[in-house]
């Protein structure tokens, strides 16, 4: 079985460990030599988002599989061209993957096929209605344009927008400048509680949940800072959360279920991962938002714990025949090292010293995210540059494992310490139990 995986960072390097483990001829394509899929694929080096190039490279190699790791391919439209070529994707066509690429579809679709989960929102194309609402809806408001914006195009007014005047003026901004290529803006009430990230297996019909995991998307600790594209994650042995249990991560797994069902009648089948961001909020779980893909840093989480065969999981997907996965009993923390300045002015292309053989003997892992590997050195860039997992039979053990590996890598970067500690998972639980859940 040949299986191509596109895309450059630490989520598709570990689908690529994932998949060589289970013993796949692996081929990859990236926009940089990522050291940790270099060694184990044959790549090409190119635009993880130049269809005609992916679809060339895959024809070339008989491909059986390809798996499609970020979004942008996805929007652009990738896997319906390949699938007219004949080759298999795991990823879902340019309509399905409109759950995560156009906010305004996946509300409504929420609205017209009655799913539990959603919130109150309300989509604009013009500045004069959206002003008006903004002065008419009285509780605080999150601003999004609809299209996708790397994580940095969602505003909370009373956080990153002061009042109503500057919540105006990103209004006008987004449908003016038409940003993340769409001249509308959708607006929702904000939600109160914890997020937590519950990542399924999907074959059109059938959905196989992975372990629940949270991530940090704030760049310093305490949950402090820029927003990021998530600076660590955990998850735990059980599958759920510190302050998730059973009843609500099944409630949320009933959510996405009559979503990918609500997707097959709108569009047609839901093929790949599906990414639920949720909220925890007083009532239960409320969704945040869908990527239609795996979560970065949530893959890490995940992969490294799958008990089936991953090659055989991406197969199922394809022929609609998903049935189980069965995942290692274990906890996991994941940190990220990022350039110092990251994600505002980062120190890119600084060189990085990564120990792995240290690493691996603290019984961490490492999955290189944004770096360059020119001959046997590597370099970062202005983004995340690795991530570190440690497994463990607690939270508590495996953040002792990741902690302790941090020291192994060398250069000008930084990292949040606190991810997966124990006073930052207290917060976490008092924090529901002031909401009343707990
Ligand atoms: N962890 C956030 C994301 O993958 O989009």
């Amino acid at each position: 079985m040949k299986i191509l995986v596109v895309g450059t960072g630490a989520r598709e390097h570990v689908i690529c460990e994932a998949l060589n483990r289970d013993g796949t001829e692996l081929y990859s394509i990236m926009s940089n030599k990522n050291p940790g899929i270099a060694r184990i694929s044959k790549f090409k080096i190119s635009n993880e988002s130049d269809i005609e190039t992916v679809k060339k490279f895959a024809l070339q190699n008989n491909i059986d599989i390809a798996f499609i790791g970020p979004e942008s391919p996805l929007e652009k439209g990738i896997v319906d061209v390949l699938e007219s070529s004949g080759i298999a994707c795991v990823g879902p066509t340019q309509q399905a993957a409109r759950i995560e690429t156009d906010k305004a579809f996946m509300r409504d679709l929420f609205g017209n096929y009655k799913i539990g989960g959603s919130i109150v929102y309300k989509v604009f194309d013009n500045f004069h209605d959206a002003s008006d609402f903004i002065d008419d809806f009285g509780e605080e408001l999150v601003i999004k344009p609809i299209g996708l914006t790397g994580g940095k195009g969602v505003k909370i007014v009373g956080e990153h927008l002061k009042d109503s005047k500057e919540a105006k003026d990103y209004v006008k901004q987004i449908i003016d400048t038409k940003m993340s290529g769409h001249a509308k803006v959708v607006m929702e009430e904000k939600l109160v509680g914890e997020e937590f990230t519950l990542q399924a297996f999907v074959d059109g019909d059938n959905l196989v949940p992975m372990h629940a995991v949270q991530d940090h998307p704030h760049a310093f600790e305490g949950d402090t800072g820029p927003i990021t594209g998530g600076m660590g994650s955990y998850s735990d042995k059980d599958g759920l959360l510190p302050f998730l249990d059973r009843n609500d991560h099944d409630k949320a797994v009933t959510i996405m279920e009559a979503t990918i069902k609500a997707l097959k009648e709108e569009v047609g089948p839901y093929r790949g991962i599906l990414y639920g961001q949720f909220m925890l909020c007083h009532d239960g779980p409320r969704v945040v938002e869908y990527n239609a893909r795996f979560g970065d840093p949530e893959a890490m989480n995940v992969l490294p714990l799958l008990k089936s065969n991953f090659v055989d999981l991406c197969e199922r997907i394809v022929d609609g025949t998903l049935k189980n996965a069965e995942f290692e009993n274990k906890a996991t923390v994941c940190k990220y090292i990022v350039p110092r300045g990251y994600p505002e002015s980062s120190a890119a292309g600084e060189i990085l010293d990564v120990n792995e053989k240290k690493i691996n003997e603290e019984g961490a892992l490492v999955y290189y995210a944004a770096v360059n590997q020119k001959e046997d050195k590597i370099y970062t860039s202005s983004s995340r540059a690795l991530g570190i997992l440690g497994i463990g039979n607690s939270i508590k053990q495996a953040e002792n494992i990741c902690e302790n590996s941090t020291g192994y890598v060398k250069g000008d970067v930084y990292h949040r310490r606190d991810i997966g500690t124990s006073k930052l998972l207290q917060r976490r639980i008092k924090h529901m139990e002031e909401l009343g859940r707990k």
